[in-house]
C-alpha cells in the first residue's frame, strides 16, 4: 500500500511512513493490526471510545439513520433526533445547563463556546468583554480560538495566537504533589492568579475563563482540592463566565456524566465531544445555561447567533449519540470510573512508582499518567520511547514527551489492567533498564 498521499495529523510523517502502525479492526478492549496482532487499547483511541469497540447497537442505529434520513440541513431546519438528543443531554447536565449547540469535534465545540461567551457579552451591552483567560499546559483543540487558548507552546509556535488570551499557571507541581492519588492536596492558591490577571486586564475586557477540569493532553493534570471551586468564586466576583472544556472529562471519564458534577462546580458552559458518540462518528456539543441562551435570543430579532456548521446535528451522529446514551445508562458507565475499577487502576499504577526514572504518577477516575525524568540532550523523550516499546508489546498508550497517559474504555476490567501492568512494566524496563 502506498502511504505517500496522506498527510497525517499530529504525526511524525517521515517516521510513520518508515515504520507504519496500521489498524485493521477493533472489538471490545482490543485493536487488531493489519499484520494480525492484537493490541490492548488503554487509550480509548484518542480518549473517545468510552464504550469499547464494535458496539453493534450503535452501528445499527447509524445504519438505520443513514437509510431513513441521510442528511438534514441544520440552518433553519430540524429533525427529531437532534431535539431528542439535546433534551437528553440537558437532562443529564447540571440544573441550569439546558441549552445544547451541536458541532462536529471538540475543537469546534471550544471555538463555539468562546464565540458564545462573546455574543452573550454583546447581548448584555458589554461588547468590550472579548478577552479570555486560559491556563498553561491546556489543550483546547486546534481551531484558531482553541489554539490561542491552548497552553502547550509547540501548538502555537508556528501560528501565534489569534484571539486575546492570557494564561494562569498550570497546577502541575511535582515538587509538592508527586505520586498523589486523586486530587492533590497542594496548590489551591494557584487559582488566585485568575484574580490577578482579571485585575491586570480589567474585568470589563474579559469574557470568560476556560479550563479543562482535568487537563488531558497536558499530561493528566488533576486539579488540587478546592481549586475549581475557587475559580468559580473568582469568576462570580468579577462577572466573568466560566467555561469547562469537558471534551475528555465528560461521558463518564471521572465517574460522573461530567467532571463538573463530580467536582460539584458549575460552569456557565461546557464543551464535549469524543465520548458523546464513543468515537464512532464525529460529533461535539456545547451545553450552556438557560440565562446565556435567553439573553442572546432576547437581544436580537432574526438570527441571534451567526454561527453553525453544515454538519451540526447530523442525523447519523445524533442516532449514534442516542444509542451511546442508552448503553451508558444500561451499563451504568457514567459512574463506573469512580467505583472499584478506578481504584484498581490507581493501585496498579502506583505500584509502578519504583521503576527507573519515574518521577510522578497521577490518576483520577479512569485517567492516569506516568511522568519520567526529562531526556538527556541527545535522547528521545522517555514517554515517546516507552510508547513505541509498548506498541511492539501489544499495548496502546499515549506518549506525550516525558509522560505517558492512559484513558481506557470505561468497560475495562481488572484482567485488562493486569495485562497493561505487565506490558508497561516490560516496556519501561526495556527502555530504561536502570
Ligand atoms: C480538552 C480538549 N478540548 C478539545 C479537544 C479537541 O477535540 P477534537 O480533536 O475533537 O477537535 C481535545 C482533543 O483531545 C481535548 O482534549
Amino acid at each position: 500500500m502506498r502511504l505517500d498521499a496522506h498527510w497525517m495529523p499530529f504525526t511524525d510523517n517521515k517516521a510513520f511512513k518508515h515504520e507504519p502502525r496500521m489498524l485493521a479492526s477493533a472489538s471490545g478492549m482490543y485493536w487488531r493490526t493489519a499484520g494480525g496482532d492484537q493490541v490492548l487499547d488503554m487509550t480509548a483511541g484518542l480518549w473517545c471510545c468510552n464504550l469499547g469497540h464494535g458496539r453493534k447497537k450503535v452501528a445499527e442505529a447509524m445504519f438505520e439513520s443513514a437509510q431513513k434520513l441521510d442528511y438534514a440541513p441544520s440552518f433553519g431546519f430540524g429533525h427529531a433526533a437532534a431535539f431528542e438528543l439535546a433534551e437528553r443531554l440537558a437532562e443529564l447536565s447540571p440544573g441550569h445547563l439546558n441549552k445544547v449547540f451541536f458541532t462536529n469535534s471538540g475543537s469546534e465545540a471550544v471555538d463555539t463556546a468562546l464565540k458564545m461567551a462573546m455574543v452573550y457579552q454583546v447581548a448584555r451591552g458589554k461588547p468590550g468583554k472579548k478577552m479570555f483567560i486560559a491556563r498553561e499546559r491546556a489543550y483546547h483543540g486546534v481551531n484558531l480560538g482553541g489554539t490561542a487558548a491552548g497552553g502547550l507552546n509547540y501548538n502555537t509556535r508556528d501560528f501565534g495566537r489569534w484571539a486575546a488570551v492570557d494564561h494562569i499557571s498550570s497546577t502541575l507541581d511535582i515538587e509538592h504533589n508527586a505520586f498523589s492519588k486523586g486530587l492533590p492536596e497542594y496548590g489551591i492558591e494557584k487559582a488566585d492568579e485568575l484574580e490577578n490577571l482579571i485585575d491586570f486586564h480589567g474585568a470589563e475586557n474579559i469574557a470568560a475563563c476556560i479550563v479543562e477540569p482535568i487537563a488531558g493532553a497536558g499530561g493528566v493534570i488533576v486539579p488540587p482540592v478546592g481549586y475549581l471551586q475557587r475559580l468559580r468564586e473568582i469568576c462570580d466576583r468579577h462577572d466573568v463566565l466560566l467555561i469547562f472544556d469537558e471534551v475528555v472529562c465528560a461521558f463518564g471519564r471521572t465517574g460522573a456524566f461530567t467532571a463538573s458534577i463530580k467536582f460539584d462546580v458549575r460552569p456557565d458552559l461546557f464543551t464535549s465531544a469524543k465520548g458523546l458518540t464513543s468515537g464512532t462518528v464525529p460529533m461535539g456539543a456545547v451545553v450552556c445555561s438557560d440565562s446565556l441562551y435567553e439573553t442572546v435570543t432576547a437581544a436580537r430579532s432574526g438570527i441571534e447567533f451567526c454561527h453553525g456548521y453544515t454538519y451540526s446535528a447530523h442525523p447519523i451522529a445524533c442516532a449514534a449519540a442516542l444509542a451511546c446514551l442508552d448503553i451508558y445508562l444500561e451499563e451504568s458507565l457514567f459512574t463506573r470510573a469512580g467505583e472499584g475499577i478506578g481504584q484498581y487502576l490507581e493501585h496498579i499504577l502506583h505500584n509502578l512508582k519504583d521503576l527507573p526514572r519515574v518521577i510522578d504518577i497521577r490518576n483520577y477516575g479512569l485517567l492516569g499518567a506516568i511522568q519520567f525524568e526529562e531526556a538527556g540532550a541527545n535522547e528521545e523523550p522517555l514517554g515517546v520511547r516507552v510508547f513505541r516499546q509498548a506498541w511492539n508489546n501489544g499495548l496502546m498508550i499515549r506518549g506525550l514527551g516525558s509522560t505517558i497517559v492512559i484513558s481506557p474504555p470505561l468497560i475495562v476490567e481488572e484482567t485488562h489492567i493486569d495485562e497493561f501492568a505487565e506490558k508497561i512494566w516490560q516496556a519501561i524496563k526495556a527502555v530504561s533498564p536502570g
